[in-house]
């Protein structure tokens, strides 16, 4: 395994030789324990004294280049293959970024590089490289025609853009080292990161491969980058690289001599604002980003991944909607909710109720080319010790035909699994939504939200703030998004779900009691 351990510190100082050797200072106490005398036989009766650590206080102040505590540093000594780091503005990513090459440029193996979306926004990133990279590596030179630096033993820098997919091409046939993207939610799916991922190539090992992404969350790449580096694990925790698609680790394949073993590793290293105290101190710039729209605020700010411009359901908040998954009391009462798709998805989302009428998704089931009778058989299994009182289906269900004739909704009934069917009348979509953000409410009385997800139930809670609105019609959700769980979730807190099977009803003849469920009279 290539170096899985940290990567050594980053500090430049312009006194610095120009060597290829690391550019690292060595943490204080290697230091000190290279300038603790060795021990000599002579025995002396002085009391012992403190040496202070001797440093260059000429050199000292000449640092071209440390970074801010924090993760700035933790983002310069990452040693995963993929690292991003992103959140709020202004926390120094950027700039962190223009740095990390420094340490190896001068090696005449290394060859980086350092893109942006388009030219324009290249410009900035060029200009400041223009003030720092003289000053760590003397003589180096910038060629304006090539858009690439290179220092006098010959390692090399390219700052380039890549507008559209078809820009990969110009990379073609070369190999880096170090590929790194800023404000990576620029580019609207993952083909160029994935692309340059195959140019990662070096004959030094030394030198490591590394790619490299900062942003901001938003933006037209918000939902593939999330996917990525956001929801597969908490942040500024390494994790084996996933598909994007299915979730599944990504592995060698068979027939490679290390078939089944991981590919690589990934972090996102979450930035701030108060990271950076060359921004934070005037509090300027602060006020700036305190003066924007709530959603843009929450994200710039805030740093927030769970909002997108135009989500369908911006007030969702892992903080208060995503509880830790806890032993459910087997009086609540409780029931599924399926959006079946065998082409695409298939989402089962498993609810119960509590006393107070909260609802809490307490298990998911994200499938994809799974047949009505195998689906029928897991929803049976996942559920085997719940008591589950009623599912409810997507109507269409009912009119899809099996090979042999039965609905899908029928051969599922006759494995055993009972569903209803759900509302699909005109205006139940926009009525599901509406009823999906007063679930999301913080009750007035219990003072939590009527709708809760177990953080078990990964593809939900990735899937809800992600979904946005229909442009056209701002009432309900755009449905060419990954929409199944939703459209399980809205089938079923379309229900009328209750804690007790019966509603006491004083005006009804018999037993003053009404069937809560209106279509099985249970
Ligand atoms: N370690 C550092 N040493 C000196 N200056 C720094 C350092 N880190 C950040 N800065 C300064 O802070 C400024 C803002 O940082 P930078 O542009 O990297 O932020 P950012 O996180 O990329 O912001 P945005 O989200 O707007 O892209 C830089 O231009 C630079 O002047
Ligand atoms: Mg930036």
């Amino acid at each position: 395994m290539s170096k899985e351990s940290e990567r050594g510190l980053l500090r430049l100082n312009a006194s610095m030789p120009s060597g290829s050797k690391r550019r690292y200072v060595r943490s204080k106490s290697s230091k000190k324990k290279e300038q603790e005398p060795t021990p000599t036989k002579k025995i002396t009766t002085q009391p012992a004294q403190v040496k202070p650590p001797e440093y260059d206080v000429k050199q000292a102040q000449s640092v071209v280049f440390q970074p801010n505590p924090g993760p700035q540093t933790q983002y310069l000594a990452s040693s995963e293959r993929e690292v991003l780091y992103g959140g709020a503005a202004g926390g120094g990513k950027s700039y962190a970024t223009l740095a990390d090459p420094l340490r190896n440029l001068n090696n005449p193996d290394f060859s980086g590089l350092l893109v942006r979306h388009t030219t324009e926004e290249l410009r900035e990133l060029i200009q400041k490289s223009q003030e720092l990279y003289p000053k760590a590596i003397p003589n180096i030179k910038w060629s304006e025609r090539k858009s690439q630096w290179t220092t006098p033993r010959g390692g090399t820098l390219w700052m380039s853009y890549l507008d559209r997919d078809t820009d990969v091409m110009r990379y073609q046939g070369q190999a880096f080292n170090y590929v790194a993207f800023d404000e990576l939610t620029q580019w609207n799916s993952p083909y160029s990161w994935n692309y340059m991922r195959s140019r990662l190539r070096s004959a030094n090992k030394d030198l490591g491969l590394y790619m490299r992404a900062t942003t901001n969350p938003g933006g037209p790449g918000h939902a593939w980058v999330k996917k990525m580096f956001i929801d597969p694990a908490k942040p500024n925790t390494p994790f084996w690289a996933t598909d994007i698609e299915t979730s599944e680790v990504l592995k060698f394949p068979q027939g490679h001599s290390k078939a089944g073993q991981p590919l690589f590793k990934r972090r996102f290293i979450p930035a701030s604002l108060f990271d950076n105290p060359y921004l934070a101190e005037s509090g300027d710039y602060e006020a700036m980003l305190l003066s924007l729209p709530e959603h843009q605020r929450k994200q710039l700010l805030e740093g927030n991944w769970d909002v997108n411009e135009g989500a369908a359901f911006p007030e969702f908040n892992r903080k208060i909607h995503v509880v830790d998954p806890h032993d459910i009391p087997r009086s609540w009462a409780r029931f599924r909710a399926c959006d079946y798709g065998y082409g695409s998805y298939t989402g089962v989302v498993w609810l119960a109720v509590s006393p107070s009428e909260q609802l809490i998704v307490y298990r998911e089931l994200y499938c994809s080319r799974v047949t009505a009778t195998d689906l029928a058989d897991m929803i049976l299994n996942a559920e085997k010790d719940d008591n589950i009182r009623y599912g409810v289906l997507d109507s269409s269900l009912w009119h899809k035909r099996g090979d042999t004739g039965p609905s899908l909704a029928e051969q599922m009934n006759q494995k055993g699994l009972r569903w209803r069917p759900s509302d699909r009348s005109k205006g139940s979509r926009v009525a599901g939504k509406n009823e999906l953000h007063r679930r999301l409410q913080v009750d007035e009385f219990t003072e939590e939200p009527r709708l809760v997800f177990f953080s078990s139930c990964t593809n939900t809670i990735a899937q809800l703030p992600g979904i946005p609105l229909d442009k056209r019609n701002p009432e309900d959700v755009d449905t060419n998004s990954e929409d199944h769980l939703y459209d399980a979730l809205r089938y079923g807190i379309m229900t009328r779900p209750r804690s007790s099977l019966w509603d006491y009803n004083p005006v009804s003849h018999r037993t003053g009691f009404q069937a809560a469920d209106s279509t099985f009279g249970y």
